[in-house]
Order: structure tokens, then C-alpha cells, then sequence
């Protein structure tokens, strides 16, 4: 009987796709001998991981749309298939996505923690001034599903005007997305938000450095739902500080679970604990596929 590591707890429907197929499933503990792992992104999948499950390992699964924890170079050496979860978590990010724009732009986290600490005296004319959306230019790094979808509920829903930039043009995805091409340094000095929605790769770590924030607007904000790296996160504590741009949203962070000292400071940023696709529907849907995944493969 093929037996597949889950290697912690995921919604139950995954598990038992797996039972149904007929797999011993462990989890949590006694990976080895398994052929199949069930991965999430908080595990370091690398050559002394594959090493402690064994030779018979076919199949690495992880239940993530990124694939970064794992390495595909050993894997690859080894005859490993590496599956991902894209597509499922479309709609949950590009709505957190939206969140976190409207969230920093009207500066909702800063008004709560205003109210809880009995701060509120009254109305005031210019109490927590924040930016309308209506008009405003929303800079998409990352042209796939996530950053199309953003663009879709962003300008249908609150009138922004919608640019994007990747490293190679796609005039059927403009089309359908209904988005249009901008160089990187336009799209940073243009945009009033910039939201990230590329992959971290050896090429994207650092895509946001003290560089790219001085070239975006004093009045600009910064989203990122992908991955920490793509923001020098010290840099970025140092641009709010000292207010190069006017905010930033975070969902994930450079060294998680850890933050750059000073960020949890500042009231200029946002932060949620990389829960972009933390949906009911969304968690679902990535456990049956993470576990359809190993059953094709096995
Ligand atoms: C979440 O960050 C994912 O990659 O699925």
C-alpha cells in the first residue's frame, strides 16, 4: 500500500481523498518510507529531507501556489515530481489583495487601534485623512491569475486605472484583464498603490529595494501578498519611517514568522499573518487538489 506523508494537519477532505484512494496516510510524524509527501510552504523540502523519507519518494505535493520551500534542482536530479496549488487560491488572494489596498489606503487598522485605545474624543475634520481609489492608478507587479484578478475587482469596483508589469509583454492576458503594459520604474513612479504578485525567485528576491521605494510617489503604497523576499523588508521599515512613500500592506514577510526590527512599530503599515488564501473555500480547495496531485502522480 503506497503510503504519503501529510506533514501537518490540513482540512479533512484531503485526508480522506487519500484514504479513498487507498494510501496509508501519516501525519505529522513517521515520514519515512513514504511515497508521496503532502507539503506546505513552512517546510524546507530539500536534499536531507528527500534523504530522510527514502529512494522511494515519487512525489513531493505542496499545498501552496508557491513553490520557493522546495528544491526543485534536487528534486529534479532525483526523479521527484513537485506539484503546486495555483488557480484554487486565485479569487482569496486578490480579494485579501483588495483588503489590504483599502485597509492602508483608508487606514482601518490605524482607526481601530485609535478606538480600542480610547483615543476617539469626536468627530474631527481631519482626523485619519486617508486617499480615495476612485481615479487613482494601481501599479500590478506580476501579470499571472492573481495580479489579473486584483485588477478586475480594483477597476471595476472602485474606478482605479490598472498597469501592470512582468518581464515578457502578453497582449492576450492586457486584453482579457483589461490592463495595459508599463515599464518597472513607470509603473513605480506612476502608481498610487503598487501591489506585488510575482513569485519569489532568485530574480525577484529584493525586487523592492531602497532603489524601487524612492522611485514610487510620497503618497504611494506598497501591498505585498506574494513572498517577503520580493521587499527588502529593512529597507522598508526605513522608507516608512522617514515616509518615502505614505504606507504599505503586508501579508508576508521576509523571515517569517519574524519581522525586520521596527516594522511591528510603525502605524504607517499594516500586517496579517500570510493568510492571503486563509478561506474556507480557498483551504478546502487546496487540500483536495494538493491531494488529487499525488493521486495523479501515483
Ligand atoms: C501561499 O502563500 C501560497 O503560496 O499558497
Amino acid at each position: 500500500m503506497p503510503k504519503v506523508f501529510v506533514t501537518k494537519n490540513i482540512p479533512e477532505k484531503g485526508i480522506e481523498l487519500l484514504q479513498k484512494a487507498g494510501y496509508e496516510v501519516a501525519i505529522g510524524s513517521n515520514a519515512k518510507g513514504a511515497h508521496a509527501v503532502l507539503s506546505l510552504l513552512t517546510d524546507h523540502i530539500d536534499a536531507r529531507f528527500m534523504d530522510s523519507i527514502g529512494s522511494q519518494l515519487k512525489v513531493i505535493s505542496n499545498m501552496a501556489a508557491g513553490l520557493d520551500n522546495v528544491d526543485l534542482d534536487v528534486a529534479k536530479e532525483r526523479g521527484v515530481a513537485v506539484r503546486n496549488t495555483p488557480d484554487v487560491l486565485t479569487e482569496s488572494v486578490a480579494e485579501h489583495a483588495a483588503a489590504l489596498i483599502l485597509g492602508t489606503t483608508r487606514r482601518v487598522a490605524e482607526g481601530d487601534r485609535f478606538v480600542r485605545a480610547g483615543k476617539f474624543k469626536g468627530w474631527d475634520p481631519a482626523l485619519l485623512l486617508g486617499i480615495e481609489l476612485n481615479g487613482k492608478t494601481l501599479g500590478i507587479v506580476g501579470h499571472g491569475r492573481i495580479g489579473c484578478r486584483l485588477a478586475g475587482i480594483m477597476q471595476k469596483g472602485f474606478g482605479m486605472r490598472a498597469v501592470y508589469y512582468d518581464t515578457a509583454r502578453d497582449s492576450v492576458k492586457e486584453e482579457t484583464c483589461g490592463i495595459t503594459y508599463a515599464s518597472f520604474e513607470d509603473l513605480l513612479k506612476d502608481s498610487d498603490v503598487v501591489s506585488l504578485h510575482v513569485p519569489l525567485l532568485p530574480g525577484t528576491r529584493h525586487l523592492i529595494g531602497e532603489k524601487e521605494l524612492r522611485l514610487m510617489k510620497p503618497t504611494a503604497y506598497l501591498v505585498n501578498t506574494a513572498r517577503g523576499a520580493i521587499v527588502d523588508e529593512k529597507a522598508l521599515v526605513k522608507a516608512l519611517k522617514e515616509q518615502w512613500i505614505a504606507g504599505a500592506a503586508l501579508d508576508v514577510f521576509e523571515n517569517e514568522p519574524k519581522l525586520a526590527p521596527g516594522l511591528a512599530k510603525l502605524q504607517n503599515v499594516i500586517l496579517t499573518p500570510h493568510i492571503a488564501s486563509a478561506t474556507k473555500e480557498t483551504r478546502e480547495k487546496m487540500a483536495e487538489l494538493a491531494a488529487q496531485n499525488i493521486i495523479a502522480v501515483l
